[in-house]
């Protein structure tokens, strides 16, 4: 088999999940948790709302919830939708409830003033008719709602859905998930003082080194023919990749491609040494957009001052944090500027908080705080 004619399997297209999802047992089985109630008839008890830096997989694990109701064809609707395509009241309750689908919803069937043009519903800006047409439409088939790049969400709309949720859930069988980065808080509690707090929060974070490994191992072992490690290379390559599922990906590509070239279907050290070149180009690649980020909001200086107090140190407490930004400002910068760096640099993922550990800091992307100390000039 040559490498022009075979797929790779860890370049998955849109919409796809990694080869092998690995290590997210307890995410899984919390979503599965909340889905029982549906299925049951009854709402969510809680919104699930997913959140860590980039990379680490939250859209992957949305993915997963989503293939798998599609998948077993349960009595279970399930919509996917990005901010970007939820500009008005109207296009979020056509979306949920498209009218060609729950047409007998019409006005009559619902006690409150609601239109319906030629391609969707027409509220008024009435947040308590999505409220109501939600409700009624759960009642007809249970809906999960995923809500991808939530920390993108507008507010006018995000306010609405937010507090629809919680009212429909309470009533019907629906259950919102939202990911987004780690600015999701402070965007969400913008939006409803109660919404995070209610909800069940989960961290999306670095794998383990098990999990890291499986990921690499069993896609490789699942071509034909089957490629396999020597545990050396496996260990150097999880090493390598820091457990982080975007670096894992871009490792098991270049060594699928490297096993291809070369035809070798066993990865030793060997192997390994020649795919780090491919691997290495396209990790810098990954962090020059994440300097370009910080550098285009104005806190490239700040992030790489701040790599400086990180480098002994595995995680800060949240004063030492603000201490640090505080010694990279100018001498006269205020409270809130501090609160500013640190936001913005939490909202990229440059420093993580876990909503599980909420005092303690970590950097969110591995060796991106080296990296951006090298090159910050
Ligand atoms: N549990 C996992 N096991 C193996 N690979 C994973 C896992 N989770 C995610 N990946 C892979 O890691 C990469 C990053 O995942 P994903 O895009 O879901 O991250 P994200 O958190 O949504 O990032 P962003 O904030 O940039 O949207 C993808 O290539 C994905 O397929
Ligand atoms: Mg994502």
């Amino acid at each position: 088999m040559s490498a022009s004619s075979a797929v790779n399997p860890f370049v998955p297209g849109h919409g796809q999940l990694p080869p092998c999802l690995a290590g997210r047992g307890t995410e899984q089985s919390a979503l599965n948790a909340l889905l029982a109630y549906l299925k049951a008839g009854k709402g969510a008890p809680r919104n699930l709302v997913l959140s860590g830096p980039r990379g680490n997989g939250k859209t992957a694990l949305l993915r997963w919830f989503q293939h798998q109701l599609e998948a077993a064809k349960q009595k279970v609707d399930v919509v996917w939708l990005t901010p970007a395509e939820i500009p008005s009241l109207d296009e979020l309750a056509t979306l949920l409830a498209p009218p060609s689908r729950f047409n007998s919803l019409r006005p009559a069937a619902l006690s409150f003033a609601i239109g319906i043009g030629r391609l969707g519903w027409k509220l008024g800006n009435r947040p308590s008719s999505l409220t109501r047409l939600l409700a009624v439409r759960c009642q007809r088939r249970p809906l999960v709602l995923l809500l991808d790049e939530a920390h993108t969400l507008r507010e006018d709309v995000g306010q609405v859905l937010l507090n629809a949720s919680q009212s429909v859930s309470a009533e019907a069988p629906f259950m919102l998930v939202m990911a987004g980065t780690p600015g999701l808080q402070t965007h969400l509690n913008g939006m409803s003082a109660t919404f995070w707090s209610r909800g069940q929060k989960l961290g999306i974070g670095l794998l383990d080194e098990v999990a890291s490994a499986q990921a690499l191992a069993q896609p490789l072992a699942e071509q034909k023919p089957p490629i396999s490690f020597d545990s050396g290379a496996l260990r150097q390559v999880v090493g390598e990749s820091q457990c982080y599922p975007y670096f894992l990906q871009l490792w098991g590509a270049a060594l699928w491609v490297m096993a291809h070239e070369s035809g070798a279907t066993r990865i030793d050290e060997a192997l390994v040494a020649k795919a780090k070149p491919r691997f290495d180009m396209e990790r810098s690649a990954y962090y020059d957009d994440r300097r370009e980020e910080l550098k285009r909001l104005g806190l490239l200086r700040t992030a790489a001052q701040l790599a400086g107090a990180f480098d002994a140190r595995r995680q800060l407490r949240e004063h030492e944090l603000d201490a640090a930004i505080a010694a990279a400002l100018p001498a006269d910068a205020s409270a809130q500027n501090v609160d500013e760096h640190r936001d913005g640099l939490a909202e990229l993922g440059y420093v993580w908080n876990s909503p599980n550990e909420e005092d303690l800091w970590r950097p969110g992307i591995p060796s991106l705080m080296a990296y951006i100390a090298a090159h910050a000039g």
